[in-house]
C-alpha cells in the first residue's frame, strides 16, 4: 500500500505510512476514523477549540492529526504513549507545525505493546500538574490494561483533571446485556475467564493484555471512588449492540465521567 501511494505520489505527510501503523485494524481509514473519535469527544466530553486535553495511549496520532484542525491556542493537546516510535512520528510530523501539540514517551511495560518496558503502569505518576486538563481521553487503552494498572491510571487521571473536567474512556464492559450477547455469539469477542473484576479470553494467556473486559459495577465504583460522576455509559458494537454516535467510531463501550 505504501509503495502504491509512493508511485501515485499522493502520500499525505500528516498520515503515517501503513508500515508504521501499530494501532487500528487492517483497512482502517486513518483520517476518517480519527475524525470519528474527535466527534465523540466534542459530543460527549465537551471538547472545544480552547480545551486543554490529554490523550493517553496516543498511538500513531490517529486522533491528534484531525485535532490539529480543532484545537487552537490557548487550547492544547498532550499525547502520552508507551511505544517510542509512535511518539517519534508524532513529534516529528505534528509538533513542528502545531507547537501546542506535545507528545511524551513513557517506557511502561505492556505485554502486547511494550514488552521491554521498564516501568509498571501500577506505579506510574502522570507527568502533569494537578487539575491541569479539561478533557482526558483513552480510546482502546483500558481494553489492554490489567486491574492494578487501570486503578492507578484512574486515580492519576482524577488528579490531573480540573473540577468539572471530563474523562472519556472506552472499555469492554461486562454486564448482563453484554454477557447475553456474547453467549449468543452476536459479538466479535468472547471472554471466558474471570479473574477478579477483569475478564480475559481464557485462563493462562501469555499476553493477557490482548483484550481485557471489566464488570460494569467495578468501573462505576472505580470512577465514583476517584471523584468522577458517571454522566453516561454507552454500550458499543463489540458485543453485538447497535452502533450509536457515542460508539460507532470505536466499537467499544464509552464511559464518561465528570470530575467533582
Ligand atoms: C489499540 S491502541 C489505540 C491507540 C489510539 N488510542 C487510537 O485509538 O488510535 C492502544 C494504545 O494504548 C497504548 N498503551 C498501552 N498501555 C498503555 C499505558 N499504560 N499508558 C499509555 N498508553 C498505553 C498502546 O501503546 C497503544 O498505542
Amino acid at each position: 500500500m505504501d509503495l502504491m501511494e509512493r508511485l501515485r505520489r499522493d502520500h499525505d505527510d500528516m498520515v503515517p505510512p501503513y508500515a508504521e501503523r501499530f494501532t487500528g485494524y487492517a483497512g482502517c481509514d486513518y483520517i476518517e476514523s480519527g475524525l470519528g473519535l474527535l466527534q465523540v469527544l466534542v459530543s460527549y466530553a465537551g471538547l472545544q477549540a480552547g480545551s486543554i486535553m490529554l490523550d493517553i495511549g496516543s498511538g500513531i496520532g490517529r486522533l491528534a492529526v484531525p485535532l490539529t484542525k480543532l484545537i487552537t491556542p490557548p487550547g492544547s493537546y498532550d499525547g502520552l504513549e508507551i511505544v517510542e516510535r509512535g511518539v517519534r512520528w508524532c513529534s516529528t510530523k505534528i509538533t513542528p507545525g502545531y507547537p501546542h501539540f506535545r507528545f511524551t514517551h513513557a517506557d511502561i511495560f505492556n505485554a502486547e505493546y511494550n514488552p521491554g518496558g521498564t516501568v509498571k503502569a501500577a506505579e506510574y505518576v502522570l507527568p502533569y500538574d494537578d487539575a491541569s486538563f479539561d478533557v482526558v481521553c483513552l480510546f482502546s487503552v483500558f481494553t489492554h490494561m490489567l486491574t492494578a494498572d487501570v486503578e492507578r491510571y484512574v486515580t492519576e487521571i482524577s488528579r490531573v483533571l480540573r473540577p468539572g473536567g471530563r474523562l472519556a474512556a472506552t472499555f469492554i464492559i461486562i454486564n448482563d446485556e453484554t454477557t447475553k450477547s456474547m453467549q449468543a455469539e452476536n459479538g466479535i469477542y468472547n471472554f471466558t475467564y474471570q479473574e477478579g473484576p477483569q475478564w480475559l479470553f481464557e485462563e493462562g494467556m501469555s499476553c493477557p493484555e490482548l483484550a481485557v473486559g471489566y464488570e460494569e459495577k467495578y468501573v462505576r465504583d472505580l470512577y465514583a471512588s476517584n471523584g468522577l460522576d458517571v454522566s453516561g455509559l454507552y454500550l458499543g458494537q463489540w458485543s453485538g449492540q447497535p452502533a450509536t454516535s457515542a460508539t460507532e467510531p470505536h466499537g467499544q463501550d464509552l464511559v464518561v465521567g465528570i470530575r467533582r
